[in-house]
C-alpha cells in the first residue's frame, strides 16, 4: 500500500477531519506566542492545515508539533495570501495584468512563491481570476481587470510562477486559483452580495480563467463566498464536482473560503452545521478554511447519513496528496531551511522598481509635462499619498511592512539629491478638513514642478471595501481644484499621480490636470519607480485593463459588450444611449500613452482564409514618430460580423509589446489561434462559423483607435 492509503487506513475520524480542517494560526508576524487551542489539536491531529503565519521560526516551531508530536506525524500545509508579492511587494494585479507581460507576471510569481516559502508557508491563496466589471466591488484590484482573455493568459502565468517547475522544491508553493466563480458581479458591486449572472455569461467570460489554472496544473481551488441564481459555490455541486472535476478534470484540492461553511447556514441553504458541512463534502470541499464545520458536523452527519466515510478518505487522500506533491512528508521544514541572500532581496527589489515603472498607466500627458524636464532645482510633492508608505503597499500586503516601502517623496529626494523637494500633505486622505490647503498651495509657488498624490488608501480597495462612489474620498477635490488652478495659473507643470485599487470616476480632476497617470499601487519600489518615470528614466507603458466610467451611474461598463438593435445614434433618441451621459467610459480598456508617440501601418493577416485549426498572423508596423525610446502594447481584438449568437463589439484575442527608439519603425507579430474566434452556440458548447471576421489591431478598444482587417472563417 502506498504512504497514503497506509496513513488513511490507520486514521480515526478525528483525525480525518483534522487533514480536512484549516485554522488560522493565532500566531503571526510578530508572535512568539502559540495558541493554546492550536497546539493541543495540532499534537492531537485534530488540525491538519494552518492560514496566516509567518516566519521560518515560527513555522519550524509549529510544524514539529505535528511533524513529531502528533501520532501519525503528518506535517501541516500552511498557506497565506501572497496575492502580489510576500515580503517585497509587487504592483497589484490590475497595475500588473496591464503591463501584458505573461514572463513578468511569471517572474513576480516566482520571486513572490520564492521569498514566501523561504518564510516556511507552502501555499498562497493566489492567483485571483475574477474578472470584475464593476469597478465599485473593492476586490476588483486584486484581479486583472475586466477582460476574461487576460485573465486566462495571467491565470497561466501566475500558476506557472507560483508552482514553479515541480511542487516539491523548496521555493514552491501550492497556488490557489479562486474565487470559483462569477464573485465579481455581485450585485450593485456590493462586497459579498448575490450573484445572478447567464450561463453563457457564465461559460464565455468567468469559467475561462480557471479551465486556463487547471490546465496550467494548478493545485488547489477555492470556491466564492457568493452564490450563483442561488445557489452558494461552497455547495454547488454543478459546478465544483461536474464541472471544475468532472469537465476540467481538476485532481487537486478544493479549499473553502474563510468561514465559509458555516456561512451556508446565512445563505438559507442549511439548517444545522451538519447539512452545511454535508452539502460542501458533497461538492467536493477538500478542506474547511475556519468554520469548524467538519470537525463538528461531518460526525453527525455520517450519523445521519447525509455522507460517507469513503467521500471523507477522498477529501482527505487529495490533502494527504497535495502535502506529499509539497515534499512535505520527505522534508517538513525544507522550505523554512532555505535562506535568502540579501542578493536575492536586492534582486527582487530591482523586479519590483522594473514592475512598479512598468505599471504606471499615463492616462493623459497634455503638453509633454512629463517627464519633467531635469535638471530640478526644485519640486514640490503634494497631497496624502505624498509620504505615505504604508499605502504603497496595496490592499494584501502579506508580509509587506512599510518600512520597507519607498514613498512617492522619499523616491523623488533620492532621484533629485541636488534639488529642494519640499512636501505638504494639504489634505488626509479622507477627512474633509480643507485647513492645510493653503500651506499646500503656497509651496507651488516656490517650486519649478510638482506632483500631485492623491487618491484612495491602500484599505479603500479589496475585500469588504465596496465603494458606491467612486471619486476623490474627503477633501482631496478641493485640495486638487487649488493646486492645479496655481500651477495653471503659474504656468508650472504639474502632474497628478493617482492611487486607487480601482479606476475612479474623476471627470473634473482628468479636465483639471494637463499629466495624469494611474499609479494603482505600485509596492516597495513605488517612489523609485515613478521617479523613474516622472524624471523619464524609463517611459510608462502601463494600459488600464478597466475601463474608467465618466460616473457611477455607467457602472457596469466594459468594451465586450454585445451590439444592440438600436446602436447608439445622436440624431435619433430612440437609440441606446444616457440622456445626461456620454455612453464611451473616459479611458477606454487598454489605454496608456508613452513618451513615444507610435503610429500603427500596414496591417497584414496570413492566411486570408482559415479553419479552425488554423492560425492566423497578425502583423502590423509600428513607428515611434516620438521623442523618445518608448515601448507600445499592440492590442489585437476579433469581431464577428454574423453569427447565429450576437456577437460582442469586440474580444481581445492577442497582444505583444515592441519598444523602438525614435524614428525607428518594427513589426509586431501576434499569432492567434483561430480557435480565439470560436464562440459558445446556442446550446453553449465552443462554434467555429463560416463567415467573415474583422481582426483589429491598435492600442485600446475604441474603433476609431484601430486598424481594420478581414478572415475568412471556414466552418466545418
Ligand atoms: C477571505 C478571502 O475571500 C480569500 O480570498 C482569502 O484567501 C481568505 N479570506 C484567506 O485569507
Amino acid at each position: 500500500m502506498s504512504r497514503i492509503e497506509t496513513l488513511i487506513a490507520s486514521m480515526t475520524l478525528a483525525e480525518k477531519l483534522g487533514q480536512m480542517t484549516m485554522t488560522a494560526a493565532s500566531f503571526t508576524v510578530t508572535g512568539p506566542v502559540i495558541a493554546g487551542d492550536s497546539t493541543a489539536s495540532i499534537r492531537s491531529g485534530e488540525i491538519g492545515n494552518l492560514l496566516n503565519m509567518v516566519g521560518p521560526g515560527p513555522v519550524h516551531e509549529i510544524q514539529r508539533l505535528a511533524v513529531e508530536q502528533s501520532r501519525l506525524k503528518i506535517p501541516l500545509l500552511i498557506g497565506l495570501d501572497i496575492i502580489h508579492g510576500h515580503r517585497s511587494l509587487f504592483p497589484v494585479p490590475l497595475a500588473e495584468a496591464g503591463i501584458f507581460d505573461p514572463l513578468l507576471w511569471e517572474a513576480t510569481a516566482r520571486e513572490a512563491a520564492s521569498e514566501g516559502a523561504a518564510d516556511g508557508l507552502a501555499l498562497t491563496f493566489a492567483p485571483m481570476l475574477d474578472v470584475s466589471r464593476d469597478p465599485r466591488w473593492g476586490r476588483t484590484v486584486e484581479g486583472s481587470g475586466e477582460d476574461s482573455f487576460l485573465a486566462v493568459e495571467m491565470a497561466a502565468a501566475k500558476v506557472r510562477g507560483f508552482q514553479g517547475p515541480t511542487l516539491a522544491a523548496a521555493d514552491a508553493l501550492a497556488a490557489c486559483a479562486k474565487h470559483f466563480v462569477a464573485y465579481a458581479p455581485v450585485l450593485a458591486g456590493r462586497e459579498y452580495a448575490s450573484v445572478d449572472i447567464s450561463e453563457r455569461t457564465l461559460h464565455e467570460v468567468h469559467l475561462p480563467p480557471f479551465e486556463a489554472a487547471v490546465r496550467a496544473g494548478v493545485a488547489t481551488v477555492m470556491p466564492a463566498f457568493t452564490d450563483l441564481a442561488g445557489i452558494p459555490m461552497t455547495a454547488h455541486t454543478a459546478l465544483l464536482r461536474d464541472w471544475l472535476r468532472g469537465r476540467t478534470g481538476f485532481e487537486g484540492v478544493i479549499i473553502s473560503d474563510y468561514n465559509a461553511i458555516r456561512e451556508l447556514l446565512n445563505h438559507g441553504v442549511a439548517a444545522d452545521l451538519p447539512q452545511a458541512a454535508a452539502l460542501a463534502l458533497h461538492a467536493g470541499v477538500d478542506v474547511d478554511m475556519m468554520a469548524d464545520a467538519y470537525r463538528h458536523g461531518l460526525p453527525i452527519a455520517l450519523e445521519r447519513g447525509l455522507v460517507s466515510m469513503d467521500q471523507i478518505d477522498m477529501a482527505v487522500r487529495r490533502v494527504l496528496r497535495l502535502k506529499e506533491q509539497l515534499g512535505l512528508f520527505d522534508d517538513p521544514y525544507g522550505r523554512c531551511h532555505r535562506h535568502e541572500t540579501e542578493a536575492t532581496i536586492a534582486r527582487r527589489r530591482a523586479l519590483a522598481r522594473k514592475v512598479g515603472a512598468q505599471s504606471l498607466v499615463l492616462l493623459k500627458n497634455d503638453h509633454n509635462v512629463l517627464p519633467f524636464r531635469t535638471p530640478l532645482k526644485s519640486l514640490a510633492v503634494i497631497g496624502p499619498l505624498a509620504d505615505a508608505a504604508v499605502e504603497m503597499r496595496g490592499p494584501w500586503p502579506a508580509a509587506g511592512v512599510a518600512e520597507n516601502h519607498v514613498s512617492v517623496l522619499a523616491g523623488m529626494r533620492a532621484a533629485l539629491p541636488d534639488a529642494k523637494v519640499a512636501h505638504a500633505a494639504g489634505v488626509s486622505i479622507e477627512e474633509d478638513d480643507t485647513s492645510g490647503i493653503p500651506a499646500a498651495v503656497a509651496l507651488v509657488d516656490q517650486a519649478d514642478s510638482i506632483l500631485l498624490c492623491l487618491g484612495e488608501a491602500a484599505v479603500m480597495s479589496g475585500e469588504a471595501a465596496s465603494r458606491a462612489h467612486l471619486g476623490l474620498p474627503g477633501a482631496q477635490a478641493a485640495l486638487a481644484t487649488a493646486v492645479l488652478t496655481r500651477a495653471h495659473f503659474l504656468g508650472k507643470p504639474c502632474a497628478v499621480l493617482l492611487f486607487s485599487g480601482r479606476p475612479l470616476a474623476v471627470p473634473e480632476l482628468v479636465d483639471q490636470s494637463e499629466a495624469l497617470i494611474a499609479a494603482w499601487f505600485p509596492g516597495c519600489e513605488a517612489g523609485s519607480a515613478i521617479a523613474d518615470v516622472v524624471l523619464g528614466k524609463v517611459s510608462p507603458s502601463g494600459r488600464t485593463v478597466i475601463c474608467w466610467p465618466r460616473s457611477v451611474g455607467q457602472i457596469p461598463i466594459f468594451y465586450g459588450e454585445r451590439r444592440t438593435g438600436r446602436p447608439a445614434n445622436p440624431s435619433d433618441k430612440f437609440t441606446s444611449k444616457y440622456l445626461d451621459s456620454p455612453n464611451e467610459p473616459l479611458f477606454a480598456f487598454g489605454h496608456g500613452l508613452t513618451y513615444g508617440a507610435f503610429r500603427y501601418s500596414n496591417l497584414r493577416l496570413t492566411p486570408q482564409a482559415i479553419d479552425v485549426r488554423g492560425t492566423l498572423q497578425v502583423q502590423v508596423d509600428l513607428t515611434n514618430e516620438g521623442a523618445r525610446t518608448a515601448c507600445e502594447t499592440v492590442l489585437v481584438f476579433t469581431h464577428d460580423v454574423v453569427a447565429t449568437v450576437s456577437p460582442p463589439l469586440l474580444r481581445l484575442a492577442g497582444f505583444g509589446r515592441l519598444e523602438l527608439p525614435p524614428g525607428k519603425t518594427g513589426t509586431v507579430s501576434i499569432a492567434v489561434p483561430a480557435q480565439r474566434l470560436q464562440f459558445l452556440g446556442t446550446d453553449l458548447s465552443p462554434v467555429f462559423e463560416s463567415g467573415v471576421a474583422e481582426i483589429l489591431v491598435g492600442p485600446r478598444a475604441n474603433r476609431a483607435d484601430l486598424l481594420v482587417g478581414t478572415v475568412l472563417m471556414q466552418g466545418g
